[in-house]
């Protein structure tokens, strides 16, 4: 069978057919490559994908990054547990973020593989960064090439952070080291070249040399702009379906509306660069 890309929405997301992740072509590999980087996020169902093939395929793309709070796989670090069970009521990832935005070289991309899903329920929204970028004003985007911002792990992970004191935080690792980093606002992606707005509202702190305060009703604003439909999508899983999205490109949100049903899933990360100012 021969591979084909079906777009998910207009602005956001491509599902892949006719490839066998575990047995990929360096062709396939290659057409991955690009729509991955056209598409931010990509989805390829029905793959019969053990954890030996998670990691090999993860390896064709750099290095792998082990997260500092999530669980792992006994015997294999590697792979990150994103797990709520059924009698559990906070999730991992269940509001707008783009992975490990904290650290000072952010996470290329993140893989991960749907183990165990609710029947209905527990779907991801994906939004395209370089695309809500490009729809904003020109006065603002100049604005906005101008300033750098403050990224933390704190307001999830730490002390008095959103999973503090919630059924989550015995699932977390209790030793995870947290990180800050400062980067530009508006970054030129590295592959593509591309303008992409990088903040976040999970680890976005504030601009550098504003309050929190101050830089609030800015961030406000493009989050609600990065957010409208038009840049993004949902994807809906299936047992042994496999996504994976561009961490400088894209933002996630995995909703928590399944309570009473287990998911997990299996993700590693994978190891990026510093990120320029465009
Ligand atoms: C995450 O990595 O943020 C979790 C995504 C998901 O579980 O859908």
């Amino acid at each position: 069978m021969s591979a084909s890309l079906h777009p998910v929405s207009p602005g956001c997301g491509v599902e892949i057919r006719g490839v066998e992740l575990a047995r990929l072509s360096n062709s396939d590999m290659g057409l991955i490559r690009d729509a991955f980087h056209e598409h931010g996020v990509i989805f390829l169902r029905d793959q019969n994908f053990s954890r030996e093939d998670h990691l090999a395929f993860a390896r064709r793309w750099g290095e792998i990054v082990i997260n500092e709070h999530f669980p792992e796989l006994a015997d294999t670090p590697e792979i990150a547990v994103v797990i709520k069970e059924a009698d559990q009521k906070t999730n991992i990832g269940g509001g707008w973020h783009a992975d490990h935005s904290y650290d000072p070289a952010p996470a290329l991309g993140s893989i991960l593989v749907a183990r165990y899903v609710p029947e209905c329920g527990g779907d991801t929204m994906f939004a395209h960064m370089a695309r809500a970028f490009d729809t904003l004003s020109d006065g603002l985007k100049a604005n906005l090439r101008s300033l750098r911002a403050l990224h933390s792990s704190r307001q999830i992970y730490g002390p008095g952070g959103a999973y503090d004191g919630t059924d989550l935080k015995q699932v977390l690792k209790a030793d995870g080291a947290l990180s800050d980093a400062v980067h530009p606002v508006v970054i030129r992606h590295p592959e593509t070249g591309r303008e992409v707005l990088y903040v976040n509202p999970a680890h976005t702190i504030r601009f550098e040399g504003w309050t929190r305060e101050e830089s609030l009703p800015l961030l406000n604003h493009l989050y609600a702009h990065a957010t409208k439909p038009e840049f993004t999508c949902r994807h809906r899983w299936t047992p042994g379906c496999v996504a994976m999205w561009d961490n400088r490109s894209t933002w996630h949100h995995a909703l928590n509306d399944y309570h009473g049903q287990r998911r997990e899933m299996h993700r590693i990360t994978i190891a990026g660069t510093m990120l320029d100012a465009a």
